[in-house]
């Protein structure tokens, strides 16, 4: 433990599986204390304890962040828990496959509603807190198909696009704040959901090794690329740094 976010309190939507797990743990290796916030409970409190077997400091909020009053809870929970609050950090999000005439309405806002309002509601209820620390860091997990999204990705893509807009606004409104608002790109990470996903469309076995393969670095991520992005924004260490992407995608926007 280096304690680079030594003392800070972290709320981390999302963190009972895949991404959101892994960045929950390491900000709790490096010193703060972690809401783990999800709407699975089970998978929550795995996450809970996890982190406390390593040392570190948690507690499970059950949170559907589909529901405002649910976020409104989970950011008071940290509050009265932790005395306040430092970091939020926006990672639940669901993937569903679509094309455009596959898109129903139901599929549109459950997309919707779960990857862009969720963290509207996450942000509105955490800032008042986070004002009254004198600042703080949000940083929201987007995607590559926050620019340009695949053919059977059109909820999704319009979602995260969506998300990085509001990162964008959301560092403009509070820049004089010292609120910082940052958006993580993940490359592709073979969590339990995406690949349940990819597994519906068929890719499995070895497909699925040669897809990896044909990746920029032919490499399968990991949680913790885009998690160690996430402790540097969440920590003191990028003060200066608000509204801007961290592409931790091995090369994807680059390469394509
Ligand atoms: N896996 C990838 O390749 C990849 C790539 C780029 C971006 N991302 C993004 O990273 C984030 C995490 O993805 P992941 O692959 O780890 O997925 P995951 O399904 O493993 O984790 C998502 C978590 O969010 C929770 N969740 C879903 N809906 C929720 C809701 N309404 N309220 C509270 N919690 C809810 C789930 O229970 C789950 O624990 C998502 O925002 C996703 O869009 C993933």
């Amino acid at each position: 433990m280096s304690g680079r976010v030594e003392g800070k309190v972290a709320i981390v939507t999302g963190a009972g599986s895949g991404i959101g797990r892994g960045i929950a743990c390491l900000l709790a290796q490096e010193g703060a204390s972690v809401v783990v916030a999800n709407r699975n409970e089970e998978n929550g409190h795995e996450t809970v304890s996890q982190i406390r077997d390593a040392g570190g400091t948690a507690v499970f909020s059950r949170t559907d962040v589909i529901e405002e009053a649910s976020c409104a809870a989970t950011v008071a929970l940290a509050v009265s828990e932790f005395g306040g609050l430092d970091a939020l950090v926006n990672c639940a999000g669901i993937f569903p496959r679509a094309t455009l005439v596959d898109t129903t309405r139901e599929l549109w806002d459950r997309v919707l509603g779960t990857n862009v309002r969720g963290p509207f509601f996450m942000c509105k209820h955490a800032a008042p807190h986070l004002l009254a620390r004198g600042g703080g860091s949000i940083v929201n997990i987007g995607s590559g198909h926050s620019y340009q999204g695949f053919p059977n990705l059109v909820a999704y893509a319009a979602s995260k696009g969506a998300l990085l807009n509001l990162t964008k606004t959301l560092a403009n409104a509070y820049t004089r704040d010292h609120i910082r608002v940052n958006m993580v790109l993940p490359g592709w990470v073979m969590s339990d959901n995406e690949l349940s996903v990819l597994a519906e469309e068929g890719l499995v076995g070895e497909a699925l090794q040669e897809a990896i393969q044909r990746t920029p670095m032919a490499r399968c991520q990991t949680p913790n690329d885009a998690g160690w992005a996430v402790v540097y924004l969440a920590s003191d260490e990028s003060i200066n740094v608000t509204g801007t992407v961290i592409n931790a995608n091995g090369g994807w926007m680059i390469v394509g």
